[in-house]
């Protein structure tokens, strides 16, 4: 059966009678991108383009990618001179995507490799983890970290080995943190697929999978990734209210409890994309997040940590924060990295830059790397962007996803190879 995305009529089957009726879908058909080259990173300037622009996609970045209507396009220009027209057409581009495939579950086996050729609803994302949970029961099983803004659960699948449950080191893995970055989610669920599904087979798959307790959510911003699959495609923060403003939404990876006050990384604007929200761990999935990064660390510790984003091809780690400040494991990072980006490399060459986060990309505050490396004591903390480098940036086709997912996995084979 395929999911087709029919308006509003849909919305009170998927939501339910809950969740207030959405808006009607943003249509991107002769929206531009255009990339913009800002002098330095301001988030002032990022301000004023948003208030003329659908969306900033890369916030913070003095290279910014926006997307604009038609008839806003010479504004911008006005604004930056310097830019060039990167995607003539968003809605072309949305239309190779593909539509939302809803496979047939009904025979409720472990799921085939054919999962990772489409992109699918929210719904059968968690049919796909309890069904994948299913097949392997006596290794795993599903859990929750807390729940969304509007009542999801943060639901993830807990991957463990000979040595039994909870014996091991955690290897922590968030997807989809920004609602738009569809292909983390599949990314997160390739590895958990994998790591099951190879464990008999693949000698090497056994050894990382008896050596760490591995904590895989797929999702951990549920109703900004439903909003993004039903209203707006561009959506990225979560769907949390602020009584100051009609702009919604506030951005999980600047709402962590760890320098989250520090001024530069983030946006005190409820309309901004990196909107940090009105106190420390002010969103409710930072608060389930944290309780189980907190709960780890207190427990067997945490061996990786790994932030699924895409897109821009980077292998990251602390800190967001400050450029100056140098992490005290900053060497066996950079190592480890290297070759990450040397076996992703190798599989279809696919080329990743590598290096400390603030410096190689921008400055972030309340960002989960920071936040797990420091409050929960992680011995390696890394960011991943995937694909690609802005061509389809967020929509990428749904023929890319077996070659990412593959190339990602072999840079995780490498990195827990390494992080031993
Ligand atoms: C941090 O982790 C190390 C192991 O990597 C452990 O020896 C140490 O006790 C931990 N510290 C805290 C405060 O949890
Ligand atoms: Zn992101």
């Amino acid at each position: 059966m395929r999911f087709f995305l029919a308006g509003s009529l849909l919305l009170s089957n998927v939501l339910g009678t809950a969740v207030p009726r959405a808006e009607q879908k943003v249509d991107y058909t002769g929206f531009k991108v255009l990339r913009l080259s800002l002098a330095k990173a301001s988030h002032d300037i990022e301000a004023q383009i948003e208030k003329v622009a659908a969306h900033i996609l890369n916030p913070g970045k003095t290279t910014l990618d926006v997307v604009v209507s038609p008839e806003s396009v010479d504004t911008v220009k006005a604004l930056v001179p310097e830019s060039i027209i990167i995607n003539e057409d968003l809605g072309v581009t949305l239309a190779e995507e593909g539509e939302l495939v809803s496979p047939d579950f009904s025979a409720s086996a472990v799921p085939s490799e054919t999962w990772f050729t489409a992109y699918h609803p929210y719904a059968d994302h968690l049919t796909f983890l309890s069904d994948l949970q299913g097949g392997f029961a006596s290794q795993s099983e599903i859990f929750t970290a807390g729940t969304s803004v509007q009542g999801r659960a943060l639901t993830g699948i807990h991957i463990w080995g000979s040595g039994g449950k909870g014996s091991k080191p955690a290897i922590l893995i968030h997807g989809t943190v920004h609602a738009r970055e569809w292909i983390t989610t599949m990314t997160a669920e390739y590895f958990a697929w994998q790591l099951l599904t190879k464990y008999a087979s693949d000698t090497t798959v056994k050894s990382l999978v008896d050596k760490y307790d591995y904590y895989i959510i797929p999702a951990v911003n549920p109703d900004g990734f439903v909003y993004s699959q039903i209203t707006d495609r561009l959506w990225r923060k979560n769907r949390q209210t602020v009584s100051s403003s009609t702009c919604v939404g506030r951005d999980i990876n600047r709402n962590w409890p760890f320098k989250w006050e520090v001024t530069g990384g983030a946006s005190t604007n409820p309309c901004s994309e990196t909107y940090k929200g009105l106190a420390a761990g002010d969103a409710p999935e930072n608060k389930g997040l944290v309780a189980q990064v907190n709960s780890l660390r207190d427990g067997k510790g945490i061996r990786l940590y790994l932030d699924i984003h895409s897109y821009g091809q980077y292998i990251l780690w602390p800190y967001g924060y400050d450029c100056s400040l140098v992490v005290h494991n900053s060497a066996q990072l950079r190592s480890i990295a290297t070759s990450a980006a040397a076996a992703i490399k190798a599989v279809s060459g696919t080329s990743y830059t590598i290096g400390p986060s603030c410096s190689t990309l921008y400055a972030t505050t309340g960002s989960s790397v920071d936040y797990v490396d420091s409050a929960g004591n992680a011995t390696y903390s890394y960011t991943w962007e995937l694909r690609d480098t802005g061509d389809y940036g967020f929509q990428l086709p749904a023929s890319q996803i077996q070659p990412t997912v593959r190339e990602t996995w072999q840079g995780l084979v490498s990195t827990l190879t390494n992080a031993g």
